[in-house]
């Protein structure tokens, strides 16, 4: 196995941005570049390393906190050019890093599509390096004026996430002659490793001016317009079964009956996140009829929904789950069910809800003959096919 971890260079100043701070962490809706980039990146890799500006630590306190829960990230004082930020942060990934991605903050609307084609690669060949073919008629000019047409055809325009064996980047960085390559592909190439190309993605732009970040806004506003879903759940009570919410084995006289461990929590937000999407309901997704799903953990089944959503684009803005339980008091249980769904999501505790409640022992979750769960979710920027 790999270990799988992303060189985040968010050290620049964006002097053409016209942004009143450092594009990497300018406001983009509730968030940044910055922290899209942590949060596309979180299903795939081990951890972070991001290269920050000598006066930007300010900064990354700012968005510490709303890091995916699951992605252990490291800040580390960039250089005087990209190339630099991107050799300083090479020196604190740990051993066992094998895979780098090399990703620039800028571009907050990488695809988990194109993250997952660009490991693929580099775990085949060793390199793997996004390029979209260029639509515009293209020229050279140099100093003099002189014009000279190029052909089109030949031409890429260069991405990243680039990805690459982290002993070759590693070699291509100590070797370079070149102390103002924009990417690390020309540097690999330059020290002498074959450079894979795969298919970039024409809306993973790089945000460099102020009409990229006009144009980003409108695009968040409109085309990334949240979707919500909505789910519910109950299981009946039985005295010889563990009682397990949100993945977290809570202390009872009484657990709850199903196929699966029951897990009502979990199962009314896969519900919930299916829905967003228009992509069905669990019973179709995990059949109780079907002999692989018994006495499964729900969590499992949930992170595997989480993952299809982020395959298909859609990215996980906020759950929040409604427990209706007459017993065990659930408030100390919370934190803890919070951090398992945000870890299982991979989405900070802030966005990942919990909350208890009972009906005054009315009705059969009153009687203590079940237990019911609701829960909402919102979903952002995929496509339903
Ligand atoms: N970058 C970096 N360290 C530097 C310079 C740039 O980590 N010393 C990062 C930027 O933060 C950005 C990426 O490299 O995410 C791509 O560079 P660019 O688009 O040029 O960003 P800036 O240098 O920040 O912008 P500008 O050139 O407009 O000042
Ligand atoms: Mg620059």
């Amino acid at each position: 196995m790999f270990g799988r971890w992303l060189i985040l260079a968010a050290a620049g100043s964006g002097a053409r941005s016209g942004e009143a701070v450092n594009k990497a962490f300018a406001p983009l809706g509730d968030t940044c570049p910055a922290l899209m980039c942590l949060e596309a990146f979180a299903p795939f890799v081990d951890g972070a390393v991001v290269a920050i500006g000598a006066d930007d630590a300010r900064l990354w306190e700012s968005i510490k906190d709303r890091l995916p829960g699951s992605l252990p990230a490291a800040m580390v004082q960039g250089g005087a050019t990209r190339q630099a930020s991107v050799s300083l942060a090479l020196e604190r990934l740990p051993q066992d890093a094998s895979l780098v991605a090399v990703h620039d903050a800028a571009r907050p609307f990488v695809s988990p599509r194109l993250i997952a084609r660009c490991f693929e690669e580099a775990g085949r060949s060793g390199c793997a390096v996004p390029a979209i073919s260029v639509a515009d008629t293209t020229l050279s000019v140099d100093v003099s004026g002189r014009v000279d047409p190029l052909r089109r055809e030949d031409l890429r325009a260069v991405q990243t996430p680039q990805v690459f064996r982290r002993d070759w980047l590693a070699k291509a960085h100590k070797t370079a002659m070149d102390a103002s390559a924009t990417d690390d592909a020309s540097l690999v190439r330059a020290a002498g490793f074959p450079v894979s190309i795969v298919d970039g993605d024409a809306s993973n732009r790089k945000l460099t001016t102020p009409a990229d970040f006009r144009l980003a806004r409108l695009e968040m506003e409109s085309v990334r317009m949240p979707r919500v879903g909505f789910g519910l759940d109950a299981h009946r009570l039985t005295s010889d079964r563990p009682l397990i919410l949100c993945g977290v084995n809570v202390p009872h006289t009484m657990g709850l009956l199903g196929h699966s461990d029951a897990d009502v929590a979990a199962h009314a937000l896969i519900d919930a996140l299916l829905g967003a999407a228009a992509l069905g309901d669990i019973g179709g997704w995990f059949p109780d009829t079907d002999e692989a799903y018994r006495g499964i953990s729900s969590m499992l089944l949930l992170k595997r929904v989480a993952g299809d959503l982020k395959e298909r684009g859609w990215a996980i803005g906020s759950v929040d789950v409604t427990i209706v339980a007459q017993r065990p008091k659930l408030a100390g249980y919370i934190p803890q069910m919070r951090q398992s769904l945000a870890e299982t999501l991979g989405i900070s505790a802030d966005r990942a809800s919990v909350k208890a409640t009972t009906t005054e022992r009315m009705g059969y979750e009153g009687r203590e003959e079940g237990i019911t769960a609701r829960a909402v979710a919102v979903i952002y920027g995929g496509t339903t096919a």
